[in-house]
């Protein structure tokens, strides 16, 4: 009997000293594996005193039980000791140092086209003209009909023009913003003064072309608008765009809803007039399109063409963006990559 408690206490003593010497949580779960766990030496012990009589077994097993206590309490003191020196290890690394410089987030700014969009309609606002919307799914008598487009005009191509399966009727992804000359002209009478700034979709992609871009129209309405007050306002636009000086040139040119009709051209922002590669060596860059209102388009929105004239342009956003950018590719613009966004 003497033996048996003996030999619990030496075990526990062995125990204690595993523990006390265990560096690690896995010195210390070793530990409790050899001594005092299911398998452990204190358990195994045990197995053999099944033959003791009933009193006796009863004071080892109550002697074993203290023992394992024992343990479990120093496994469990070590334990929070083991994990509080990690901790502090831990920290000692990780120290935050509070005086070095924040790191800031990236900050985005206003999609290029955006941009020039806005410049464009800063210009046109400061010139007097308020803004129009219209819808981009559009009907075909705005697109096309209302502005003279006939019906066997090549802009109305299925290979052109983006049409909608649809029911009710002949509707069209807008192939440009002049449909909204219509819709303000049916919604308000002269004198106006109008901008309509937009997305316009063609079927359509290459280096200069994308099925989606943007296009603002422009146009005014009264008593004795003249040609000559479409030429000094677009004078005035293009040197506040490009740079006061820059001479432009009047082509002539057809629109089906303007009469006379031209396009405008600047002189190369690249090469200054003297003939490069992007001007194709003829000095002259084309950023719109413009014209007096034909006097058909009158007869859609019920104006007198005796007593109303006006004049009417549209230009391409990423068109005038890649000219001052010197952007060659307008895909980049949808590509969405912060390297080529962020430079602007
Ligand atoms: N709508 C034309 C286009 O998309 C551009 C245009 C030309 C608009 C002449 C006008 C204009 O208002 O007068 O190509």
């Amino acid at each position: 009997m003497q033996d048996t408690t003996e030999r619990i206490a030496l075990l526990t003593e062995e125990g204690l000293r595993a523990i006390s010497s265990a560096k690690t949580e896995s010195d210390l779960l070793d530990a409790k594996g050899r001594y005092f766990g299911k398998k452990g030496a204190i358990s195994e012990f045990l197995k053999g005193v099944a033959s003791l009589a009933v009193e006796e077994r009863k004071r080892v097993g109550a002697s074993a039980n203290e023992a394992r206590a024992n343990l479990e309490a120093a496994f469990a003191r070590k334990l929070e000791e083991i994990r509080e020196g990690e901790r502090k290890a831990r920290e000692g690394l990780e120290r935050i140092d509070v005086t070095l410089p924040g790191r800031a987030p990236p900050l985005g700014h206003r999609h290029p086209v955006s941009r020039t969009m806005a410049e464009i309609i800063a210009i046109f606002q400061r010139l007097g003209f308020s803004i129009h919307g219209g819808p981009e799914i559009e009907k075909d008598y705005y697109n096309f009909e209302a502005l003279n487009i006939p019906k066997d005009h090549p802009a109305r191509d299925m290979q052109d023009t983006f049409y909608i399966d649809w029911p009710g009727g002949d509707l069209v992804l807008r192939t440009h913003t002049s449909p909204i000359q219509i819709r303000a002209m049916e919604a308000m009478r002269p004198p106006l003064r109008v901008i309509a700034p937009g997305a316009v979709y063609r079927c359509d992609s290459d280096v200069t072309h994308s099925p989606m871009f943007h296009q603002v129209e422009g146009f005014a309405v009264d008593r004795s608008i003249t040609m000559g007050d479409l030429k000094g306002l677009l004078n005035e636009f293009c040197g506040m765009m490009f740079g006061e000086g820059k001479p432009l040139r009047f082509r002539p040119s057809f629109f089906p809803f303007t009469e006379p009709s031209a396009e405008v051209d600047i002189r190369c922002v690249i090469c200054d007039g003297s003939g490069c590669r992007v001007c194709q060596d003829s000095g002259w860059l084309e950023i719109l399109g413009c014209g007096m209102i034909d006097p058909a388009v009158y007869g859609f929105v019920g104006y007198d063409p005796e007593e109303f004239t006006g004049f009417a342009f549209g230009m391409g956003v990423e068109r005038i963006a890649m000219l001052r950018h010197g952007i060659s590719d307008i895909r980049l613009f949808f590509e969405n990559d912060p390297r080529f966004l962020s430079q602007f």
